[in-house]
This record gives C-alpha cells, sequence and structure tokens, in this order.
C-alpha cells in the first residue's frame, strides 16, 4: 500500500484498466481483424523508419525509438481503427492516434512518463484523401492529411475557394482541427475548427459514429478545439470552404532596434487586432528584429493604402508586396522563393521532411498592450537572439465575434494577440533536456504581464511544463488537470469538457500525459 501511494503521488503511472494487459494477446487480436502489413511491430525491419516518418521536433526522436510502442497500425480503412481500438479495450492496451506527427510534446508516439505500460499507435497517415464539393462550397478531409494537402486539393478543385489553417504544411488535420487551428485567415474566418460542419469518428468502444448526429451536440462541440487524443479518433472533417480572392498580397516589413522596432511593435499591438478582417499582419522577432509579415486578401495597391491609413510608420510601399494566388500564397509563408522554382504540387503535397533542431515552444495570450520597456526586454532577452524566435499572432476580426463557449477554444473578444516563445538548440547529448531554457526564464518573466487567473496558452502548442495528469489510487486527478486544462480552455469550457469526457469515456481509455480526465462524478 505504501508503495502504491508513493509511486501514486509520483504520479508516474496511469489509471488502470479493468484486468491487467496482455501485449501478445494483444497483437493475435489485431492480426485476426486487420492485414498484417498494417501492423508493425519494433521487430519489423521498417518499424523505427515508421516511427520516426512524421516526428517534427528531433527532440523526441531518441526517447520515442528507447521506449517504442508496442507497434503501430496504419489503417487504410475505418474497419481497421475500430478494431483496434476493440482489441485495446478487450485487452486492456491503450492506444495513441497520430495524424501528422506535429504535437509539440510528442504525445501522438510517445509517452511522456518514464514508468508507463505499453501502448500501440494508430498512424492516420494513410487515410488522406480530401473530396472537394466545389457546389456546396464543402470538403470532407481524412485526419491524416497535412493542411498542405487540403489547400492543394481545394484550390485546384474549387478556385475560388480556400479554407483557414495553419502555415506549416505537413501540420496534419487530425490534430490541428482538434485543437482549434490557427492562421493567417482567422481574422476573417475564424479557426479551423469554427469552420467544422460535420466528422466521423471512432469512439472509445470502438463504435463508428457517422455523423454529429451520432455523436450529440455535446461530442461534436467538444471535438471541434477541444484538443487531439481525448474523445476519440476522429477520421475525415466535412468543412466549409471560404472565399478568397483571385488576387491575395504579401508583404514583408523588417525593422532593426535601432530603425525603431521596438515603437512599431508597440503600435502594432493596439494596431493588428483592428485592422479590417481582410489584413492580418503578423510579427517574428528573431536576432532583435521585428519582421512584420502579412496575408492582404486583395491587391497590393489596396493593401499600401490600408497600412498607410492605418499604420503609416510602418512604410508598407509597393516594393514590399507581392501579389500571387491563395495557393502559392500558402506555399510562398512557408517555401518562399522555392515557389518560383517548383511545382506547388511537389511542395505542398509532400509528407517527408527534414528534421530541424531540438525545440520548445511555450505560449501566451496579451489582453492589455505591453509596455515599450517589456517589449525592449524581450527583444534583447540573453541568449534568446541566436537560438529563437517569438511570434506574435492578431486576433480580432471575426476571432472576437464569436462567443468564448461557441467551440472549447476560449480566446476570443478579450484577446489582442497570442504571442509563441521558440527556443531552438542543438540537442546532440542532452537527452532531450532544454538548454539552456531562456524561454523558460523568459516565460516567467512574461507572467505579470499576459493574461493570467488561469494563464493562457494554446492547447496546440502543447506544454507539458504547465502541468501533467496525476494519477491518484488508479484515477486521473481532475483537480490537478484543472492547471493545464483551466489554461487552454478557461474554467467553465474545460469543465464541460471533463463533464463530455465522463459521458462517452467514463473508463479514461484514451489517455495521455494531458488528456482530459472524467469529471469525478460529485462534479
Ligand atoms: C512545424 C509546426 C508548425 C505549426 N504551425 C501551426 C499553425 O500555424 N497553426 C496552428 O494552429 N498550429 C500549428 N502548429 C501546432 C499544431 O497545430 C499541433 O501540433 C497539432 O496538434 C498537430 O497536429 P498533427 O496531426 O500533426 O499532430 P499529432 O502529433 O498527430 O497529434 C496531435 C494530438 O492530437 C491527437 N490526434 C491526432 N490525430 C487525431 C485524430 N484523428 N483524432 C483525435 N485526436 C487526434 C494526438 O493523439 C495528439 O494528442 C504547428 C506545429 C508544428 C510542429
Ligand atoms: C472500408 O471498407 C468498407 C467495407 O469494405 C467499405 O464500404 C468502405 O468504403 C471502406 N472505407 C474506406 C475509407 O476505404
Ligand atoms: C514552434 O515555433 C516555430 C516557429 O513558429 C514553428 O516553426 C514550429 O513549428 C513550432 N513548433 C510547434 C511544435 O508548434
Ligand atoms: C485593387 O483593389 C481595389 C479594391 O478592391 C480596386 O478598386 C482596384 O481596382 C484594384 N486595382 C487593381 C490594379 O486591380
Ligand atoms: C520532399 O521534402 C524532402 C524534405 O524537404 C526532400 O528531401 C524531398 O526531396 C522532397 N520530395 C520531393 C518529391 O520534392
Amino acid at each position: 500500500m505504501a508503495l502504491v501511494l508513493t509511486v501514486c503521488f509520483l504520479g508516474f503511472f496511469v489509471p488502470a484498466l479493468a484486468s491487467p494487459s496482455n501485449d501478445n494477446d494483444f497483437l493475435q487480436c489485431l492480426s485476426t481483424n486487420i492485414p498484417s502489413q498494417l501492423v508493425q511491430t519494433p521487430s519489423s525491419p521498417s518499424f523505427k523508419q515508421l516511427l520516426v516518418s512524421s516526428i517534427r521536433n528531433a527532440r523526441f526522436v531518441a526517447p520515442a525509438t528507447a521506449r517504442p510502442p508496442l507497434c503501430i497500425v496504419t489503417p487504410t480503412n475505418a474497419s481497421h481503427v475500430q478494431a483496434a481500438v476493440r482489441c485495446g479495450r478487450r485487452l486492456s492496451v491503450r492506444v495513441r492516434m497520430r495524424s501528422g506527427g506535429h504535437d509539440c510534446e510528442g504525445l501522438s508516439y510517445r509517452s511522456g512518463s518514464p514508468n508507463s505500460e505499453g501502448f500501440a499507435v494508430i498512424d492516420l497517415a494513410k487515410l488522406h484523401a480530401v473530396r472537394v464539393n466545389p457546389q456546396e462550397a464543402t470538403a470532407w478531409v481524412d485526419s491524416g492529411a497535412g493542411i498542405g494537402e487540403l489547400y492543394y486539393h481545394v484550390a485546384t478543385a474549387a478556385p475560388g475557394l480556400g479554407f483557414p489553417a495553419g502555415v506549416c504544411p505537413t501540420v496534419g488535420v487530425g490534430g490541428i482541427f482538434s485543437g482549434g487551428g490557427i492562421g493567417l485567415m482567422m481574422r476573417k474566418h475564424g479557426l479551423s475548427a469554427d469552420n467544422v460542419l460535420d466528422a466521423t469518428m471512432v469512439d472509445a468502444e470502438g463504435n463508428l459514429l457517422a455523423d454529429k448526429k451520432a455523436m450529440g451536440d455535446d461530442l461534436f462541440w467538444a471535438i471541434r478545439g477541444g484538443g487531439g487524443g481525448n474523445f476519440g479518433i476522429v477520421l475525415s472533417w466535412k468543412v466549409r470552404l471560404v472565399p478568397v480572392p483571385p488576387t491575395v498580397t504579401f508583404f514583408r516589413v523588417p525593422k532593426t532596434m535601432d530603425q525603431g522596432a521596438v515603437d512599431a511593435v508597440t503600435k502594432w499591438q493596439t494596431v493588428a487586432p483592428v485592422l479590417p478582417d481582410d489584413l492580418s499582419v503578423r510579427v517574428v522577432v528573431q536576432n532583435r528584429q521585428a519582421n512584420f509579415q502579412a496575408l492582404y486578401l486583395g491587391n497590393s495597391s489596396a493593401a499600401v493604402a490600408t497600412m498607410g491609413s492605418r499604420f503609416p510608420e510602418l512604410g508598407v510601399t509597393r516594393a514590399n508586396c507581392k501579389e500571387m494566388s491563395w495557393l502559392q500564397y500558402t506555399a510562398y509563408i512557408y517555401f518562399r522563393d522555392d515557389i518560383y522554382n517548383k511545382p506547388l504540387d511537389e511542395l505542398l503535397l509532400n509528407r517527408s521532411m527534414t528534421l530541424g533542431p531540438f525545440f520548445k515552444n511555450k505560449s501566451d495570450y496579451v489582453k492589455k498592450p505591453l509596455s515599450k520597456d517589456t517589449l525592449e526586454k524581450m527583444f534583447l532577452w540573453p541568449e534568446g537572439a541566436a537560438t529563437g524566435q517569438l511570434v506574435l499572432e492578431p486576433h480580432g476580426g471575426r476571432m472576437g465575434r464569436i462567443a468564448a463557449d461557441n467551440t472549447p477554444f476560449p480566446y476570443r473578444s478579450s484577446v489582442l494577440y497570442n504571442i509563441q516563445y521558440v527556443e531552438f538548440w542543438n540537442g546532440e547529448g542532452t537527452g532531450g533536456k532544454v538548454t539552456p531554457d531562456w524561454v523558460g526564464s523568459l516565460y516567467d518573466f512574461m507572467a505579470p504581464f499576459v493574461s493570467k487567473d488561469p494563464r493562457g496558452a494554446y492547447v496546440n502548442y502543447r506544454d507539458l511544463d504547465i502541468g501533467a495528469n496525476k494519477v491518484v489510487d488508479g484515477v486521473t486527478s481532475y483537480e490537478s488537470a484543472k492547471v493545464w486544462g483551466e489554461s487552454y480552455f478557461g474554467p467553465e469550457n474545460f469543465k464541460r469538457l471533463a463533464k463530455i469526457k465522463r459521458k462517452v469515456d467514463a473508463g479514461d481509455y484514451f489517455w495521455s500525459e494531458q488528456s482530459v480526465p472524467p469529471l469525478p462524478l460529485n462534479q
């Protein structure tokens, strides 16, 4: 008893499943229900390659390969996903689901708990169809598609239509939609999740829920921003496509500190959130320089005119602008001038990627403008200049016109902008530890100036430093989970998510270090 308590307090164990797991029986069960070439175990020759295929953060390659999952299932049909969940339930083996593998803490393919049980990965990469209905301005997109694939298929099948999601084309639809989905069209059209009309999913019993009617209002609310890995495995999403003009404009204005970067960002804080919805101007701070980067849904003369009247200090001219189609823009923002040398399909449909450095991301929401003095300290943060960046993404526009409880994503009218802090480092030999961790000290410094009670964070920039699940007497503690859960979703939305979890997955089968726990029965 004493031993059990000690271990539980350390929080290393996951909640107990009904019976002890039997890994071999589980693999046997999979092999009778799923074609063998779709299930790989660590002894399969291509297992390691498959495991690392979509890992984006080099920091998690070694931990994932050192303690690999029991197997990776790569379903080509919903029935395979159902079979994996049913086998897992019956034989007490958990599954983690992976779409694009970009989880900031790697929770879709690795366990963050040192002593935890084995688990299987259901990797949805092979389910990546995009079916566009131009007449209806809708599309069904499977979770395993990357957002670049979505953009490409939408724009080629339905010129004049687009979709609001993120910047990096290899980010998976399954994860980004589950957590909201922010990007340069959110001021005009909201989050990706705000444009989800329907979905199909496999629930914690292995049932296929074919549409939102089968899910019920609560569950359909929860999957549109309540975070991945919590309520079931979403296979496909029906989305509302949005109109995009034939020409959009990119512009970029770099400013060094000597050229008044700090003053410009000080002003940007109150200007960017109230610009016309067609114009999004974000700021990337790196090497003590601010880079203002924009998307304007229109031509460059209109972009220059709008900036000239709203933000003349930035001095935007035609020379800062590039006009292109919306589809070109989705590639340009990531690949830059490569778009003039390579066909767009080669860029946007390519799911493999070069593994970059180790990185750690954290996020904040800003509700009151930061002082010039605070911004200057951020620009000059020791060691931050060379090995990281800050990304400031303006809210306002449609983001501010959607109620905070309309979806689980609560950062709506109260927010001016989001800050993403990114630290890169060469992690060889450091075992995944964040070094030197200037991002942690900057985050501490920022506490008084950003949203608080609770301090906000974006679930898709998952950060285990905020808190991880604790398991007490075999049950995931709701009280402990509030620390990170209220930070991502706000107190009301988090409680509603936990209540929905209790309804749809009372046994807490879909579990991770930051999964929503079932609300205790007395609450
Ligand atoms: C390079 C890069 C760029 C990014 N840019 C942006 C951006 O511009 N805008 C933005 O909003 N975010 C951005 N993000 C964050 C990104 O949205 C999240 O990391 C997102 O969770 C990734 O989705 P995924 O499918 O690739 O990840 P995965 O690692 O596959 O999954 C992430 C989480 O969702 C769960 N999950 C995966 N598939 C499903 C499913 N089908 N059903 C239910 N749960 C599922 C996983 O178990 C895990 O908990 C970026 C991340 C990276 C690494
Ligand atoms: C899965 O298999 C069923 C039955 O064979 C079939 O009707 C369905 O179209 C398949 N789904 C996919 C996504 O291939
Ligand atoms: C961290 O931030 C950088 C810069 O925005 C981005 O390229 C990277 O994708 C982010 N990583 C995650 C996991 O969000
Ligand atoms: C640019 O857009 C504006 C406003 O939409 C329009 O009035 C103008 O004619 C356009 N200019 C060109 C050169 O297309
Ligand atoms: C896909 O991207 C990878 C990584 O950037 C690159 O090495 C590869 O050549 C690309 N493939 C194609 C077909 O362009």
